[in-house]
């Protein structure tokens, strides 16, 4: 989903006549020759991943989950989409798994595999501007992505179910997508699991029916997600609902294994932390919030949008709570275009909690965290990879967190308090459920701050090399 539309919605066969160059008969925009969609979104940091020719609108997830079983996931993935090209075919990112059926408009459709895709073939061209459904029926046991400078993610067996942890590209483990953050769309789920487990996802829960021995949990999110913010976890879970004081529904969970009080601890600091960053950053952007601890064997918890996902002994964490919410404005609402721009999420994500340290401990200041890391004069890490480039190698390293965090520092004192956070919320309001740049960031900073901040940010995002004067 991109923000500004104004293509009509309306499938338009395409006759295949209407190939013939120079046909008297054809109009000539109808005559435009349909083409493949392009088989990536051409980001270098997850090659391969994201298609081009259509932006999907919708995912329509209807999946029976059986973790212990095999296949462990039956069903079928639904996409509405609006074709941005005359297409003759296109690509969904897809890893392993069984497909059994496709379907364009109800129509069975030809397709075929190639590594990581599923290959679509509508029985006739879609028209640029055309709106259609894809339906995929699949089943199988979705592999977690192993990469060795990503780590672990997509699809993870827990003791009693399974989690969801799927950036940068681990969605496509489980579900048919255009699996990159420029594509947001809104989102269903209706997920069937044995009973006694509870499938916990993004947005609110619509409904839960019960059906022999089976039970099945409808999600909604009715806001643009990237793929890799949706989130399906299956476990046995302790549940607390609720609203924050600034009116924001609450829907936590934690792992059966967690007692009450983590399960509280939890909640409690998802209330305080979500009302306190929309004080600060600007109207919370979603229509609820929450979180769920599981044991998932990660070492990360993930900012799933309206609900992080977390491990035992995170949740407890206000600073860890304080970072994963902050980027409900900082990498869920106000996206990525391309993966190279990581610190907009996560060098947001690290200043949040620090602010939220010195909250907690007024001895425990962003100065002082900025100093500590300052310090460090021989740290590669931090100095020779500039924050706004990370490249693959270093997407999650502390260039793109740390120094990032010191970019908005640095800023910040340039600035002062008032221009800073007015920078803030100008960023989460005009980007709201949207996606940004670095360079849209940048000239965002410098249209409200009114001065010229070009070598700060040239010495702090694009350099290598520690920064001395800015
Ligand atoms: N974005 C997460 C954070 O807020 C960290 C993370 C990176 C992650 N890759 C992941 C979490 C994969 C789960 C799965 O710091
Ligand atoms: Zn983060």
């Amino acid at each position: 989903m991109r923000a500004r539309r104004t293509v009509a919605s309306v499938l338009l066969p395409l006759a295949l006549t209407a190939c013939t160059a120079g046909s008297a008969r054809v109009p000539a925009q109808q005559a435009a020759h349909a083409a493949p969609g392009a088989a990536s979104a051409g980001d270098s940091v997850v090659p391969g991943s994201g298609n081009g020719g259509y932006d999907v609108q919708h995912y329509d997830l209807d999946l029976k989950i059986t973790p212990q079983a095999h296949p462990a996931v039956a069903g079928t993935t639904t996409i509405t989409a609006t074709a941005t090209q005359a297409l003759s075919r296109f690509d969904l990112d897809l890893a392993g798994l069984d497909v059994t059926k496709v379907t364009v408009g109800g129509v069975s459709a030809t397709h075929s595999r190639a590594p990581g895709k599923l290959v679509v073939t509508p029985p006739k061209p879609i028209a640029r501007g055309g709106s259609f459904t894809v339906a995929v029926t699949y089943s199988g046991n979705p592999k977690a992505v192993d990469d060795h400078l990503l780590g672990t993610y997509g699809w993870i067996r827990t003791g009693d179910g399974v989690f969801t942890g799927d950036e940068p590209d681990g969605a496509h483990s489980w579900f048919p997508s255009n699996d990159h953050p420029m594509d947001k769309a809104t989102f269903g789920f209706r997920v069937t699991v044995p009973r006694g487990l509870t499938a916990v996802a993004n947005g609110e829960l619509a409904g839960t029916t019960e059906s022999g021995d089976a039970v099945t949990y409808t999600w909604r999110e009715r806001d643009p997600m990237a793929t890799y913010l949706a989130m399906v976890d299956v476990g046995r879970f302790k549940v607390r609902q609720g609203r924050t004081p600034g009116g924001v529904p609450v829907y936590v969970a934690v792992d059966s294994s967690i007692d009450q009080a983590g399960l509280d601890s939890l909640y409690d600091n998802t209330v305080k932390v979500t009302d306190a960053w929309a004080k600060l950053f600007g109207p919370y952007p979603f229509t609820s919030t929450g979180g769920v601890v599981d044991d998932a064997p990660v070492r990360f918890a993930l900012e799933t949008q309206t609900r992080p996902e977390y491990i035992a002994g995170m949740a407890a964490l206000p600073t860890v709570v304080a970072h994963e919410l902050s980027h409900q404005w900082f990498g869920d609402s106000v996206s990525v275009t391309r993966w190279g721009d990581m610190w907009l999420n996560e060098g947001f994500a690290t200043y949040a909690e620090w602010m939220w340290g010195e909250r907690e401990n007024p001895a425990d200041t962003v100065q002082s965290q900025f100093d500590s890391r300052y310090s460090q004069t021989r740290s590669p890490d931090l100095w020779n990879i500039p924050p706004a480039a990370p490249g693959r190698t270093a997407l999650f390293g502390r260039s793109v967190y740390d120094r990032g965090a010191m970019a908005l520092h640095a800023l910040r004192k340039k600035v002062g308090d008032q221009r800073f956070f007015a920078i803030l919320r100008a960023w989460t309001a005009e980007h709201r459920h949207g996606n940004a740049t670095t360079a849209q960031f940048t000239a965002l900073a410098q249209r409200v701050s009114g001065m010229d901040l070009r070598h700060l940010f040239q010495v702090w995002l694009y350099d290598r090399g520690r920064p001395v004067n800015w």
